[in-house]
């Protein structure tokens, strides 16, 4: 296979990355691509672009997407794009800007090809965002994923959504509002049926406004997490067929940490994600895709390591796919591996 640069390079820099702070490590490699692709020499994946694909209304160039925390404030949002990605999912983003939680927060686990985060979404706040998204010159389809601030008490949280919807409106492709983050004190409480109910007839009718006002139609999709319940899953399945929702991206990441026993980071607290999460976040992935309605397309991320788990997402009925921890593991190789074969899989 063709290899760009940066699949060449990472292999030789991973070593030196992997003996630093994994959060200076994801700092360093961001700045590494803002200014390779600034100079004109971040190479372009050997993505193979077939047709365009169309969900919710939009074009894709691909269904390989960036998931959501790697580039939270929409710094490289171009470079991204430029690596090959079909979607870049900025965010999550808050009304107003937050530090998260204190470091350490984020810790490897190569044994497992496995991440823990503790990140509490530290981030520049929703309007920081939507100025640097309107420079954009991605092709990438760019997706924003909001939030509340941490000192938002979850009685409040619609209005958080709400503001960071207004805001982001005219600049996002699609909008993904979050409520699967394990680092925010009682987010995931709103993905119980009345909380859910309440907060997706309220984004649906300002996405009625909005849509009214500007005369575009953004597509808001809901971002699960991977630890619900059967219970659990049956009433958010229930509410989205009930009250509609443009799309479902399964999973985040999981607190459940019994996979990584006894790795020495197995007890930090946090959001598990890559491998050890690939099979529940699949479990969760079929379950929704039997029971949605089948217009609502979904979103499969978590535990994408090779081209082969984004071709089974897709055999599961994801119709798009994201990845983060997969990145950090194998570098930027995966992102033309997971493309052709999502490609080759396309009829499935
Ligand atoms: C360090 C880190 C930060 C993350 N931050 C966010 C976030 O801000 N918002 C969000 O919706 N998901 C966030 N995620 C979850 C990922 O988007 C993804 O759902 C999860 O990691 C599973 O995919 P993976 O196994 O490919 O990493 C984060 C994940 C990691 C590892």
């Amino acid at each position: 296979m063709d290899m760009s640069l940066a699949s060449l390079l990472y292999p030789l820099i991973k070593p030196l990355l992997f003996r630093m702070d994994a959060e200076a490590a994801h700092e360093l490699t961001t700045r590494m691509m803002r200014v390779t692709h600034s100079l004109g020499i971040l190479g372009r994946e050997a993505v193979v672009d077939g047709p365009p694909v169309s969900v919710m209304g939009l074009n894709f160039p691909n269904r390989l997407g960036l998931a959501a925390g790697m580039d939270k404030s929409a710094a490289a949002v171009d470079a991204w794009s430029k690596l090959g990605f079909g979607i870049v999912e900025v965010g999550t983003l808050t009304p107003r800007p937050q530090p998260g939680n204190p470091k350490p927060r984020l810790f490897r686990l190569p044994e497992h090809r496995g991440l823990i985060n503790r990140m509490g979404f530290n981030n520049p706040g929703i309007h920081k965002a939507v100025e640097r998204l309107r420079n954009r010159r991605a092709k990438s389809v760019v997706g924003v994923n909001i939030g509340k601030n941490f000192d938002t008490p979850n009685e409040k949280a619609v209005e958080d959504y709400l503001f960071c919807l207004r805001a982001t409106y005219d600049v996002a492709d699609y909008v993904a509002v979050n409520i699967s983050s394990p680092n925010t004190k009682g987010l995931r409480d709103l993905q119980s049926e009345n909380a859910i109910r309440s907060l997706l007839i309220a984004v649906r009718s300002e996405q009625g406004t909005l849509k009214e006002k500007t005369g575009r139609m953004v597509p808001i999709v809901v971002k699960i997490a991977p630890d619900l319940t059967c219970e659990g899953i049956s009433d958010l399945v229930r509410v989205f067929n009930e009250v509609g929702v443009d799309g479902v991206i399964a999973t985040n990441t999981t607190i459940d940490h019994s996979g990584v026993h006894p790795h020495r980071f197995a007890n930090e607290i946090g959001g598990l994600s890559g491998e050890p999460v690939r099979t529940r976040s699949n479990e969760v992935l079929a379950v929704f895709r039997a029971g949605l309605r089948p217009e609502i397309p979904l979103i499969g991320v978590g535990g994408i390591v090779s081209g082969a788990d984004a071709a089974e997402k897709r055999r599961l009925g994801a119709d798009l796919v994201q990845i983060y921890s997969g990145l950090v593991f194998r570098g930027p190789s995966l992102i033309a591996e997971a493309t052709q074969m999502l490609l080759d899989s396309q009829g499935i």
